[in-house]
Formats: structure tokens, C-alpha cells, sequence
């Protein structure tokens, strides 16, 4: 097991930088998941881990100790891709030990290794089958079982379930997550899939345009988003934006004709300079027929109900936002919007970065 740093790490393709001035720790035992859209520079960021993509500058250090120059089997590493090739002559027995095989380890702790995996991933049943006759979830635990048995010091995993269909996704994700704690291995795991971040991380590594935007467990990462960005992109549905209008004794919600009170504002984003905008989870919402906290006239577009929580629209000028009402209690036809005063984020609308309010660092 490694501590792995990433010190100003980039990565050009030509003129493309795909990986901008990286600065990342990820502790020894961590299970770091790096979060981003499609061509944020994940994979790439983890190829150079692995010694897949070499850096074009900054460095890469194992325990403190440089690994820029080292060959990817130098470096104990093992990497599991989204779409894993088990060798299809081997039976699931010999793909497993074929790592260890491949170095001259003697037999007796091929054996012993072999058992503990087998163990692990519950494949006492299928050591005999060949890679064709296994449903995905198999082949992929598979992969892993292959992956670990050489107690790597650092597992990298590029979306290793986004090939399993989601019924059997979920499940995986469960016993993948408690099969790095119970290995207790250093673990990066890469995904676009924020709900599977948010259940396997110890911390999210978010990523946009080949940069770190926010580096936090995921409690932190969804309750206290430090930009637009990291809003937008964790939670679902996605966080609801408008801009704020000063209007004299409040601030109008863009191009609506709603009035969100001053008291609602914190002071320091009340008398800013700069123009803001106010971010709000749908489920800090509600639909209102009496008193609330912070209440708004806007119209209620759609309601429908899924189990206990009532997912709503409502106009804000010309866009459309959304809620979902997850208090148990039944209420009557809603006619205007109530927000949870704790659930308002304020961002500055130029550079999208979090303007911390006393509220939030309190
Ligand atoms: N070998 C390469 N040559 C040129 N461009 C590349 C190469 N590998 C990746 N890229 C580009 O770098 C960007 C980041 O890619 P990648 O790291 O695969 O993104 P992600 O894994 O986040 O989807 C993309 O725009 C991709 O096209
Ligand atoms: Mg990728």
C-alpha cells in the first residue's frame, strides 16, 4: 500500500492540455474517486499513475519516492478498465493466478493467495469456468480478484462497472466498496457517475476542463459545493440556479417578477460588489399553502408524486426549475414556493467560485 501524490501534473496532446497543473494527495488505504463529464482528463490523469501516459511535466510520487521513470510493472500497480479482457483459453482459476505465475511466485503461495480472492470475491464456483460462459458482474469480479492477488500498492480503476447493467451495478458497487475497505488497498477510481462518487468515495476528486475543482468527502462536496460547477454536477436533480437583481428592499430572481427578501441574503453577499448567483437543491424546496421560512411567489407548473416525495416545476421567468417536496405531511394546492433558508448557496455569476458566507463556515 502507497500514498500516491500528484505534484503540478500536466499532460499535453500537441497543443491540448489534458491534464492542467494537478495537485492531489491521496492517503495510504484511501478510496479517492476521480468525478468528472467525459473528456475532463480522468483516464489520463490515471494512465499516468499506472506509467500508461508519461507526464509531460510535475510529478508523481509513491510513498514520497519519484515514480515518473519507472515502467508500469515497476511500479505495483494493478489497473482494471471498463471493459475487462479475461485471457479466453485460461479458466477462471488460471486467469486469477496468471499475475503471480507471470513473476515465479512458488506454489504454495500461489495457493494461499489463490484461496484468500477466491474467498473475497466468492468464486469458489466458478474456477473451473472459461471467461465466455460468466455474466459481466463475474467477468468484471474476476478482473478484480486478478488485480489484487499480487497485493498491488495502488488499485486504479477506470469505470469498471459502466459495462454492467444497472440492476446488477448497483450490487457490484456495494461490494466493491467493502472490498477496498476490507483490503484496505489505496484505491483511484474513476467515473462520470456522481451517484456511484458519492457512495464509494472517502473523498470525491471532482474534475472539469483538465483541472481540480473540489477536493472533498462527499457530504462536504454535496452540502457545500465551493463553485457552480461542483452544484451543477453532484446531486440529482441538479441544483437550480438564477441570478439575484437588486430591487431596493430585496432581490428579484432574474428576468421573474418574484421578490426573494434581503434577510434572506447573508450580509456579506447582500452588500458585494460583484453580480450573484443563488444556487438552490430541489429539495431544499417546498410546495407552499400556508407559512414558510422563505417564501416566493412563482407558479407551480407540474406536480407528481413518486412515493413519498413530490417532484414539482415552477417558472422562474422564462426558465423552468425544479423541486422536490420530501416532507411526509399532506398538503393542499400549492400556490408559491418555500426554501429552506439553509439550503441557499451564493456564487459570484462572473467566476462561478462559492462566496462563503458566515452561515456556511460556521
Ligand atoms: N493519446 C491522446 N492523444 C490526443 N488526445 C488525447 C489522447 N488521450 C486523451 N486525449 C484527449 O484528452 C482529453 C481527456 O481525455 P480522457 O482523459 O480520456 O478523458 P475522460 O477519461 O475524463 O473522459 C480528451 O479530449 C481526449 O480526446
Ligand atoms: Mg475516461
Amino acid at each position: 500500500m502507497a500514498k500516491v501524490e500528484l505534484k503540478n501534473l500536466s499532460i499535453e496532446f500537441g497543443a491540448f492540455k489534458a491534464v492542467d497543473d494537478v495537485n492531489l494527495t491521496v492517503a495510504d488505504g484511501e478510496f479517492a474517486v476521480y468525478l468528472g463529464p467525459s473528456g475532463c482528463g480522468k483516464t489520463t490523469t490515471l494512465r499516468a499513475v499506472a506509467g500508461l501516459q508519461e507526464a509531460t511535466s510535475g510529478d508523481i510520487l509513491f510513498d514520497g519516492q519519484k515514480v515518473n521513470d519507472l515502467s508500469p510493472s515497476a511500479r505495483n500497480i494493478a489497473m482494471v478498465f471498463q471493459f475487462v479482457s479475461l485471457y479466453p483459453n485460461l479458466n477462471i482459476r488460471e486467469n486469477i493466478i496468471f499475475p503471480l505465475k507471470a513473476r515465479g511466485v512458488a506454489k504454495a503461495e500461489i495457493a494461499r493467495k489463490l484461496d484468500w480472492v477466491v474467498d473475497i470475491f466468492k468464486l469458489g464456483g466458478e474456477l473451473k469456468r472459461y471467461p465466455s460462459a460468466l455474466p459481466p458482474g463475474t467477468t468484471q469480479k474476476v478482473a478484480l480478484a486478478r488485480a489484487v492477488v499480487r497485493d498491488p500498492a495502488v488499485l486504479l480503476l477506470d469505470e469498471p462497472l459502466s459495462a454492467i447493467d444497472e440492476q446488477f451495478r448497483e450490487e457490484m458497487r456495494w461490494e466493491l466498496g467493502h472490498l477496498q475497505r476490507e483490503l484496505g488497498v489505496t484505491t483511484i477510481y474513476v467515473t462520470h457517475d456522481q451517484r456511484e462518487a458519492m457512495s464509494l468515495a472517502d473523498r470525491i476528486v471532482l474534475m472539469n476542463d483538465s483541472k481540480i475543482v473540489q477536493v472533498a468527502d462527499p457530504q462536504s462536496m454535496f452540502f457545500e459545493p465551493n463553485s457552480e460547477f461542483s452544484g451543477q454536477f453532484i446531486g440529482s436533480p441538479s441544483m437550480n440556479f438564477v441570478d439575484l437583481i437588486p430591487m431596493g428592499t430585496g432581490f428579484r430572481l432574474g428576468d421573474s417578477q418574484a421578490i426573494l427578501p434581503a434577510e434572506a441574503v447573508p450580509e456579506n453577499v447582500r452588500t458585494s460588489k460583484q453580480p450573484i448567483r443563488m444556487g438552490v437543491r430541489p429539495r431544499d424546496l417546498q410546495l407552499i399553502d400556508g407559512a414558510a421560512p422563505i417564501e416566493i411567489e412563482l407558479p407551480v407548473e407540474d406536480v407528481f408524486s413518486v412515493g413519498r416525495e413530490r417532484f414539482f416545476t415552477f417558472k422562474i421567468g422564462d426558465g423552468i426549475a425544479q423541486g422536490v417536496d420530501v416532507r411526509a405531511e399532506a398538503h393542499g394546492p400549492a400556490n408559491s414556493i418555500g426554501i429552506r433558508p439553509e439550503g441557499l448557496k451564493f456564487f459570484d455569476a462572473q467566476t462561478g467560485h462559492r462566496i462563503v458566507t458566515h452561515e456556511a463556515a460556521a
